[in-house]
């Protein structure tokens, strides 16, 4: 089938939603979403949005503790724009119909402080702040009448001149996106949408590694496209690694113990009971991810142990129940009563720094394509985000995106002459089990060689492995007929080799690249 339509959108979570809700009055807008549209990371946020809301705190202090955070690689102009902006995005959202909780049930926004902020100004909903949001939008974007979604479509590659028989390289000055091929789902037919406008909005890639907190879904599809489209990326070294999963081993995805609950006053604690971050930062418990997470994995190496402990129970049985009630109940459910027992938890995979590479306004190095959220790379987080610094840019980036999309989409005809994908020849693939284990693989390979400590020798031990299961599933791809699995898989694997490289050429310890045989860049 062939459609065409004025606004494409790849992403049912905050980013895609909140710009589909901005151009809808615009012209005709169709969200693709690969799952069910509530999937994806947004819907399992946790602790909240940050923003400055009041004169308590200030745009300057934000700013400055998501510099610090981010180590002294952010773009500056990019931190500014952002934070200034937060406070219009935080009422559009509820505009929209988001709830966050207000102190006493007034007027005033009840605030959490997480770890890397000066000051308590994260806007949240109990402890299930992304469940909200993720409502909030999908209620709105559905009593649209310009905008239609459309479940169970995955977007496999973004249209080019490469697909008109032209040779694009990253060198083609130009390039330019004329809409996406998706297959559907359910019917394994695979159609081509043609778009003037498209945007990415495919959130991260942590299921490149074997422990993540990230939903199935996020497996890198708009990172992979662009790499494909020759487009370009940037900053992939920095996958931020959430210090406090559960430690629940068979659980996938990892289920999070939010930061807010440090903020709370929770505290890191090893197996015999003893805090131990004061020998890692004078900021404790609360001092940036990056630096948090790999004391835990210092601890655990050092002590040959698979998990410590989040100590909450200062926080108070009260507090405890009705400021976390999602975590107080999960963790009931596996036979830990927080108000009572310490939490076992343990690092894992949350959230890409990096991705496609986009101007302020939001558009790729690809003409008339944009990207939003987790997918791109704004240049606000530099080399670590700061806590719930994530939905904050997608709303002001799918904001920015959208007013400059609305300009673009009047000028921009559909390309017509774009042929539909080509099935030939192909064979259906009937070993899910080659897809399964590569994949169990890959994760593995990233998980123990390009985790949160690397050294060369890792690295280069994890790119050769990982050749041999590239040269293997490329192999499989020209046999077989495309399915999910196995597009998701050659996704991965292309995120993978992306985070390697980068990872290989950052040749200073920044922010979340830390390698054993670099030098720590700050003293
Ligand atoms: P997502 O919400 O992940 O949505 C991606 C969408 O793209 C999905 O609809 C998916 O189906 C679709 N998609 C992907 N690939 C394809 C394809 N090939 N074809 C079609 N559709 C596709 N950040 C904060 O700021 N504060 C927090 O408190 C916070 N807590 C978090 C807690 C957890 C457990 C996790 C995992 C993350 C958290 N983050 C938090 C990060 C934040 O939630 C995400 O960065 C953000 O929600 C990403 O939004 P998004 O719209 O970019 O992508
Ligand atoms: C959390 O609630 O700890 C997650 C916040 C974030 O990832 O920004």
């Amino acid at each position: 089938m062939r459609y065409e339509v004025d606004f494409l959108v790849v992403g049912s979570g905050i980013a895609g939603l909140s710009f589909a809700l901005k151009v809808a009055p615009y012209g005709k807008v169709c969200i693709l979403t690969k799952g069910d549209a509530a999937e994806g990371s947004t819907r399992y946020a946790q602790g909240g949005i940050a923003a400055v809301m009041y004169d308590s705190d200030s745009f300057d202090k934000h700013i400055h503790d998501t510099l610090v955070a981010g180590d002294g690689i952010c773009d500056r102009e990019v931190v500014e724009m952002t934070i200034r902006e937060a406070p219009d995005r935080i009422r559009e959202l509820v505009q929209y119909g988001v709830n966050f909780d207000r102190e006493g049930g007034g007027e005033r926004f009840d605030l959490h402080r997480e770890g890397g902020h000066s000051e308590f100004r994260i806007l949240h909903h109990k402890d299930n702040t992304g469940e909200e949001i993720e409502r909030g939008l999908l209620e709105a974007a559905r009593r649209h009448p310009n905008i239609e979604i459309k479940e169970r479509q995955f977007a496999i590659d973004i249209i080019t001149q490469h697909h008109l028989g032209q040779r694009v390289t990253k060198h083609t000055p130009g390039i330019e996106c004329y809409g996406v091929y998706a297959l559907d789902c359910d019917t394994n037919r695979i159609d081509t949408y043609l778009a003037k406008v498209t945007l990415l909005a495919t959130g991260g890639m942590g299921n490149v590694y074997s422990t993540t907190t990230t939903p199935v879904i996020s497996t890198g599809d708009g990172v992979a496209m662009v790499h494909r489209a020759r487009g370009v990326l940037a900053d992939l070294e920095f996958m931020q690694f959430h210090p406090t999963s559960l430690y629940n081993p068979a659980e996938k995805p990892a289920f999070l113990i939010t930061e807010a609950m440090r903020g709370a006053g929770a505290v890191l604690k090893d197996r015999n009971g003893k805090e131990f971050m004061q020998k890692y930062d004078e900021r404790l418990s609360l001092a940036p991810r990056d630096i948090v997470a790999r004391a835990i994995d210092n601890e655990m190496k050092l002590s040959g142990k698979d998990y410590l402990y989040l100590d909450a129970r200062g926080i108070g049985k009260k507090h405890l129940i009705e400021g976390f009630p999602t975590i107080y109940a999960k963790c009931l459910s596996i036979g830990i009563d927080i108000t009572r027992d310490m939490i076992p938890i343990r690092p894992a995979a949350h959230y890409q720094c990096g991705g496609i590479k986009v101007d302020r306004n939001g558009e790729s190095s690809i003409k008339h394509l944009y990207a939003a959220g987790e997918c791109s790379c704004t240049g606000l987080h530099g080399g670590n985000r700061l806590a719930s610094n994530s939905l904050l840019e997608a709303v002001v980036y799918a904001h920015n995106a959208a007013m400059s999309a609305i300009d673009t989409v009047k000028s921009v005809p559909f390309k017509s002459e774009v042929p539909d994908w080509n099935a030939e020849g192909m064979v259906l693939n009937e070993e899910m089990v080659l897809i399964t284990q590569t994949k169990r693989e890959l994760q593995e390979i990233m998980w123990n060689y390009v985790g949160i400590v690397r050294s060369d020798l890792r690295l280069q031990r994890a790119f050769d492995r990982l050749n041999l299961i590239f040269r293997e599933t490329e192999d499989l791809y020209n046999r077989s007929v495309l399915t999910e699995p196995l597009s998701e898989l050659r996704n991965l694997i292309a995120c993978a080799y992306l985070i390697i490289k980068m990872a290989r050429a950052r040749r200073e310890n920044v922010g979340l690249h830390y390698s054993l045989d670099l030098i720590v860049k700050k003293v």
